[in-house]
């Protein structure tokens, strides 16, 4: 770095020091409000237009200064999305769209061995199969959407994914390990972990006594579509 170079790199630090707020890698409060940190936090780039690729009713916007201008997909619908498609396709989603794609994928396939579809399985999209040939995870949803998020993002745009970790056929399964390697293998930057709480676990009503801890918390993966794991200041600022 040159001497002037250097100045100016200095001056960059200290504005950014200016309006520096942290971030805690643990969050106790809602979706939206920790949608809004990050999306205050990681972006090198203009995190808009913001695409949430599993909307459903979008739920995890409520408290998000952001809700009101995010862009809709899901592949069911009744939830009446902006954009009608599968993640693994994302037909007609222009390469290079977006700032931002958001991913809250079905974390539990149907429960047992009642098939039949209940509430809780259609309001959190477990109506998908993930049986014996699935290696009883949900995790073979992830390369394929990955690939089509890395098309449709621009060169380091984030992909903002929320991630809960299960115990199916008496096995704890690590959907959290799963998608970091999936997202480096897919070509992104793994840039954070956040481990979001909730004040109580999910419960289920068919299985009274659990072997496992009962999950009070899912994780937040923060990946960037470049090779840069830090926040890059802008260009025209070095
Ligand atoms: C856990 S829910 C998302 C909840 C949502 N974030 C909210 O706050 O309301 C998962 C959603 O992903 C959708 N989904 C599942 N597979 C999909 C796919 N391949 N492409 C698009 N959407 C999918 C389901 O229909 C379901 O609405």
């Amino acid at each position: 770095m040159t001497g002037s170079n250097a100045l100016l790199f200095d001056e960059t630090q200290a504005n950014i020091a200016e309006t520096y707020r942290p971030l805690s890698s643990v969050w106790e409060g809602s979706d939206g409000e920790l949608l809004d940190a990050m999306l205050d936090f990681y972006p090198s780039i203009d995190p808009d237009p913001i695409l949430d690729a599993t909307y459903n009713t979008g739920r995890i916007w409520r408290g998000s200064t952001r809700a009101e201008s995010i862009v809709s997909m899901d592949i069911d619908p009744q939830y009446e999305p902006m954009i009608l498609a599968d993640n693994r396709t994302m037909e007609g989603v222009p390469d290079q769209e977006y700032g931002t794609v958001v991913f809250d994928p079905p974390h539990v396939g149907p429960q047992g061995r009642d098939k039949s579809v209940k509430r809780f399985d259609v309001d959190f999209g477990a109506s998908v199969e993930c049986g014996k040939e699935h290696g009883w995870t949900l995790s073979y949803l992830y390369p394929p959407f990955l690939e089509q998020a890395k098309r449709v993002l621009k060169p380091e745009g984030l992909v903002l994914a929320k991630i809960t970790d299960m115990v199916n056929s008496h096995r704890s399964r690590w959907a959290h390990c799963d998608f970091m390697r999936m997202a480096e293998e897919a070509g992104f930057t793994v840039c954070d972990l956040i481990i979001k709480v909730r004040t109580g676990p999910m419960q289920s009503n068919k299985w009274k006594v659990a072997h496992h801890a009962r999950k009070r918390h899912c994780f937040w993966i923060v990946c960037r579509n470049g090779s840069c794991c830090e926040r890059r200041p802008p260009a025209n600022s070095l």
